[in-house]
């Protein structure tokens, strides 16, 4: 099959959806690649190193006669208008986000795939972009927060004195959290996290930090089949903000990744909460695209606040351009095979495979995800 890599046009956008690696492997699979002019030049992947990879380079990456188009974001009106019916389109469509472009996919008839929706199952993993983004979105919340804070990660004792041992609190302990646990460690912090799902416990205390929740019976079914949050009563979170109001006026850098998928995300640190915090302090929240968990924070704005320093960031994994598109590469690479004819290598997703289930969102003109398809149809 014929496939088109575009160059991402979204503000701040730095990946690309290809590498010189995954063309390398996808020509040897037997399929063309075309890769948009410049496409993976934020990226540290320059024109030169995809074509000695095996791919043609052109202004429009061949778009129009392409079976799959692969991207990092959702497609642009323009390239809608040119890609042809029924070819394939993989990307982080955003599903919950503005309705107009994925109700666009369905009419143009592009059988759309957001990367957001794979499912969860072990056999996914190496196709789990949500994952493999998150994750180093969770590292360089904390270099960012380090960045921020006018005081030291570790602990030093110096000729000229002692410098205390920074104190991080991370709310939301995913793939994200996780990651941010386990570099402010690394850094020499002294690190604490909270979550509302009760197997996080164990991961937060396997990572030498120290857990913080109420721990009640409504936290104890607090996690869905899936493995995501459940959204928490009022009572849940009244009790909890009291817990965490005491713990947040004694910590330096507050990290927020909570999220619930196809929601609001939740608000963690109120305005007295973070006003409770030292001067210096720094609050990273990872949350803001989805509102925000901090109601101060402004998308990729810094806003202070009594000497506190409020950071939203909307594109983590952006700022490591090189390493995300190389492992988002990858993702999207795992996921080819399900994507080609079994004897050939033309493109046919394998319908009755549950990780396309999973993942389609629109097919042959309808929008067909459950949580999207007119109810007569889910
Ligand atoms: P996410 O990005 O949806 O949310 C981040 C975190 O925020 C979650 O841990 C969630 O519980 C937490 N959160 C939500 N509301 C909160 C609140 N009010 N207070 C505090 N924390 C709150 O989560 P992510 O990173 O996508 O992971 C979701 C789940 O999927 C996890 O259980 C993870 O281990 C699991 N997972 C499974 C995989 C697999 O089996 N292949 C791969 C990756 C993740």
């Amino acid at each position: 099959m014929r496939i088109a890599v575009l160059k991402e046009s979204a503000p701040g956008e730095t990946r690309v959806a290809a590498t010189p690696e995954t063309v390398k492997k996808i020509v040897g699979l037997g399929h063309s690649v075309t890769v948009q002019t410049g496409a993976g030049v934020a990226a540290s992947a320059p024109d030169a190193q995809f074509k000695a990879a095996g791919a043609e380079i052109s202004a429009d990456a061949g778009i129009g006669d392409a079976d799959l188009v692969l991207k990092v974001r959702r497609p642009t009106e323009a390239e809608l208008g040119v890609m042809k019916a029924s070819a394939g389109f993989c990307a982080l469509l955003e599903p919950y986000g503005d309705r107009a472009i994925i109700d666009a996919l369905a009419a143009k008839k592009i059988d759309a795939l957001a990367m957001e929706f794979i499912p969860r199952i072990s056999r996914a993993q190496s196709m789990d972009a949500l994952s493999s983004q998150a994750n180093l979105a969770g590292y360089r919340a904390v270099i960012e927060g380090a960045a921020l804070y006018g005081r030291a990660f570790p602990m030093m004792m110096t000729a000229a004195g002692t410098v205390a041992a920074a104190k991080v609190f991370i709310m939301g302990v995913g793939v994200a959290g996780l990651q941010a646990i386990a570099t402010a460690r690394r850094l020499g912090a002294v690190v604490s996290a909270t979550d509302v799902r009760p197997a996080t416990k164990e991961q937060v205390a396997s990572l030498g930090a120290k857990f913080v929740a109420v721990e009640d019976e409504e936290f104890k079914q607090a996690e869905t089949a899936a493995g995501y949050a459940k959204p928490m009563s009022a009572e849940y979170q009244a009790k909890q903000a009291a817990l965490v109001t005491e713990h947040i006026a004694k910590q330096d850098i507050v990290i927020t990744t909570a999220l619930i998928p196809g929601r609001a995300a939740p608000v963690l640190v109120t305005e007295a909460q973070a006003k409770s915090m030292r001067p210096g302090s720094v609050i990273v929240d990872l949350a803001v695209a989805q509102g925000g968990n901090c109601p101060l924070s402004k998308p990729d704005e810094l806003v202070e606040l009594g000497g506190v320093k409020i950071m939203g960031f909307t594109n983590l994994p952006a700022r490591l351009g090189a390493d995300a598109s190389s492992l988002y590469a990858k993702n999207l690479l795992a996921l080819l095979p399900l994507l080609t004819e079994k004897d050939g290598k033309g493109f046919a997703p394998h319908w009755d495979d549950e990780i396309i289930q999973g993942a389609m969102l629109a097919r042959g003109g309808a929008l067909v995800h459950p949580h999207f398809a007119p109810k007569s149809a889910a």
